[in-house]
């Protein structure tokens, strides 16, 4: 059953449209020219079921290599150079079409081409769908960490066809449940429990409303704080400790989603220490990840380095640390310059 989900922020609304592609040439076609921006092996996948919904004739496609290392600025580059080379104008349109290091990379590029021109998401992973393609957050990684030079823009809409996940290996299936699992602990403690209920590697129907709710609670925070000065931060919530585990492994050993679910395990056990989350609970949230084989452990080699790192989150304001942790289940905490000796406890964990 289709559905619509809107995001109002200060200057723009717009759908997220959720079950097919209807809409999507209808909105195509006010532009002068249309990018899509994808990797080949979408591309080769699914790249006519696009093109089948367009009517316009100046459509363009550019591809770039799969893979979070690949989410740089040379990819941006490339992208520019494609907008460039066809032409591109003010009235074009970005189309991304892919996973979130492809809604990441369009959305920055669509939002520095001749100083902004107008993208549409079409996530095909899991965790694009619920995550990354929803809400407007832009970039690129570099050596210093990961998702650290961006920007914040919206896309013009959102379109969620399940029927792409039909070809999604796996692993990269298990590693969008971490989102799933990551925004039902942080804000919604009901669909916590439903999630422990069911599973959504066998029923479509749960799925479609995981994918839903997921969206629904994004949008609203969203809509309330699109640039991260307060609640949209508890959508960090494991992301601290997960882009460091990932920037480690070159960003190639974890799936981000992977990084996430022991990011959040980490976290789990700083809100445990600090006495904001039950023993049991934090159990119950890594029994959720482990169902779907999401890796709950990480061995932190140097833990002094790996404290070092934490600096350069953009959470960090000023030197200080900031960490989402659960405040039981369904509700966070942003807590800042937690004891030393307990971060550490909660890191060698
Ligand atoms: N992925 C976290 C956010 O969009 O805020």
């Amino acid at each position: 059953m289709p559905e619509v989900i809107q995001i109002s922020t200060n200057n723009q609304t717009y759908n997220i449209n959720i079950g097919n592609l209807y809409g999507l040439n209808a909105l195509s076609n006010s532009y002068s020219k249309i990018l899509i921006v994808t990797n080949p092996h979408i591309c080769a996948l699914h790249i006519n079921k696009i093109l089948s919904c367009l009517d316009s004739k100046n459509i363009f496609i550019c591809t770039i290599k799969d893979g979070e290392q690949y989410k740089n600025l040379s990819s941006i580059e490339y992208i520019l150079e494609n907008a460039f080379i066809h032409k591109l104008d003010r009235k074009s349109l970005i189309i991304a079409f892919g996973g979130g290091v492809i809604s990441d990379m369009s959305g920055f590029a669509a939002s520095i081409y001749q100083r902004g021109i107008d993208f549409i998401s079409i996530p095909t992973t899991l965790l694009s769908q619920v995550d990354a393609s929803v809400g407007g957050k832009t970039g690129v990684n570099n050596s210093f960490g990961k998702n650290l030079i961006g920007t914040f823009y919206q896309p013009k809409a959102v379109y969620i066809d399940t029927d792409f996940l039909d070809t999604l290996p796996k692993r990269e299936f298990s590693a969008g449940i971490s989102e799933i699992i990551k925004i039902a602990v942080c804000f919604d403690r009901d669909f916590f429990d439903w999630l422990e209920n069911v599973n959504l590697v066998d029923s479509k129907k749960d799925l479609q409303y995981a994918i839903c709710r997921s969206v629904a609670l994004k949008a609203d925070i969203v809509s309330k704080d699109e640039k991260e000065n307060s609640i949209r931060a508890g959508l960090n919530y494991g992301h601290t400790f997960g882009h460091i585990i990932e920037l480690l492994g070159n960003y190639s050993l974890y799936l981000h989603g992977e990084s996430v679910g022991m990011g959040m395990c980490k976290a789990n056990n700083l809100a445990v220490l600090l006495g904001m989350l039950e023993c049991k609970d934090s159990i119950r949230i890594s029994n959720l990840l482990k169902k779907y084989h999401i890796p709950t452990e990480y061995k932190i080699s140097d833990l002094d380095d790996f404290y070092h790192r934490l600096f350069l989150d953009k959470k960090s304001q000023n030197s200080n640390l900031r960490f989402v942790i659960p405040n039981g289940i369904g509700d966070m905490k942003i807590i800042t310059n937690p004891p030393k000796e307990l971060l550490f406890e909660a890191m060698s964990r």
